[in-house]
């Protein structure tokens, strides 16, 4: 019975993806499981299905989104690639192979004639293959009836906290899109947790644009060159302003020492405080919402919105959280939190 069971979930499945690759090539948006966080998803080659997003996100429409391809093999992600990409660099090609597919988000210089408003504009496109088995099966689904890739930001309002599971999702758009309007398939909680790992490949070399869980050193390492920082003045991207992924509290972040001696200061008088550290703290106030933080970054990466999204409750006006460690492993997790905190 259990097989049977599985085996019926399975094709129910299979249909909710099937439906989903029809309402995405008649224009609609789909919620998108991904790897890393949910997307807000359209079929990236219709204007008019794109506009649809900025919309519901309240997003400008010249930040750029990124285009999802399918990559059941390397031959599919590459036609994808040949699709949207005007030029390879050698090195993004690597990068593609060690990495894809994966977490990982590459800018390529644009082909003119495709993708104009998925770019937003720029004469640049980014390209990434999830590796999550239900987008992975929607994305062979729409190539299957004629659709290149599916341009999909992280699906929430912007400027808010990335929803990182379906009930999320449902959650940011209650208010701008009716359950007929937006079709959310449910791939159960997002397994990285934070958003992709991004390099510009459009400038003849790498250049990271927003940490990861993939890291500098693995990417360094799968191209054998260096990897530059993103300079200041870079053009702006809505996953790169300073201020982002914003709770309605207001986020703030300090050592575990730091945090203690408020705490002491404060006495029993604590409220409206939510905490989130790694080290213990102790408090005499019986009013603070309390979260440790997991040791390991993954781990931390994998719960950080869905705790952002469960301290952020009413009463709280605060949330204070410990400077994540100076470790590399940790530069994903600390530039989301350094954002919250923007
Ligand atoms: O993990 C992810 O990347 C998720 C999932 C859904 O795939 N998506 C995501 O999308 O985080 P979004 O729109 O929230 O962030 C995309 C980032 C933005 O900072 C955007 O500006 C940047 O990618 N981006 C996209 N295309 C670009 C381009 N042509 N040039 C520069 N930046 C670009
Ligand atoms: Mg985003």
């Amino acid at each position: 019975a259990p097989a049977q069971a599985g085996a019926a979930a399975l094709a129910q499945a299979q249909q909710a993806v099937e439906q989903a690759a029809l309402a995405l090539k008649a224009g609609a948006l789909v919620g998108l499981p991904t790897e890393t966080v949910y997307g807000l998803a359209a079929d990236a080659d219709q204007a008019q299905a794109v506009g649809r997003i900025f919309d519901a996100k309240g997003r400008p429409k010249d930040h750029p989104l990124i285009v999802h391809l399918a990559g059941a093999t390397a031959a599919q992600w590459q036609a994808g690639v040949a699709h949207y990409a005007r030029a390879l660099p050698d090195f993004a090609l690597k990068l593609m192979q060690a990495f894809w597919p994966g977490p990982l988000t590459l800018i390529l210089p644009r082909r003119p004639e495709v993708g104009a408003a998925s770019a937003g504009g720029q004469d640049s496109i980014g390209l990434r293959c999830p590796a999550h088995p239900v987008a992975q099966a929607l994305l062979q689904a729409c190539q299957a009836i004629g659709v290149q890739g599916l341009a999909a930001p992280s699906a929430n309002r912007f400027g808010r906290v990335s929803p990182t599971t379906a009930e999320h999702v449902r959650d940011e758009f209650d208010a701008q899109l009716s359950d007929a309007e937006l079709l959310i398939l449910d791939g159960g909680p997002c397994p990285v947790g934070i958003e992709s790992t991004i390099v510009d490949c459009s400038r003849g070399r790498p250049v990271l644009l927003r940490p990861g869980m993939i890291g500098i050193e693995a990417l360094e390492a799968a191209i054998g060159q260096p990897v530059a920082l993103r300079d200041q003045a870079a053009p702006k991207a809505s996953g790169t302003l300073e201020s982002h992924y914003a709770p309605t509290a207001r986020v703030r972040l300090m050592p575990q020492a730091e945090m203690q001696a408020a705490l002491d200061l404060l006495g029993a008088d604590a409220r409206h405080i939510a905490i989130y550290t790694r080290q213990p703290v102790s408090s005499a106030s019986r009013h603070l919402l309390l979260r440790y933080m997991p040791t390991q970054a993954e781990a931390c990466a994998q719960e950080l919105f869905a705790v952002l999204r469960e301290l952020d409750q009413p009463g709280v006006k605060l949330i204070w959280v410990e400077t994540p460690p100076a470790d590399p492993a940790w530069d994903g997790v600390r530039d989301r939190l350094q954002r919250a905190a923007a």
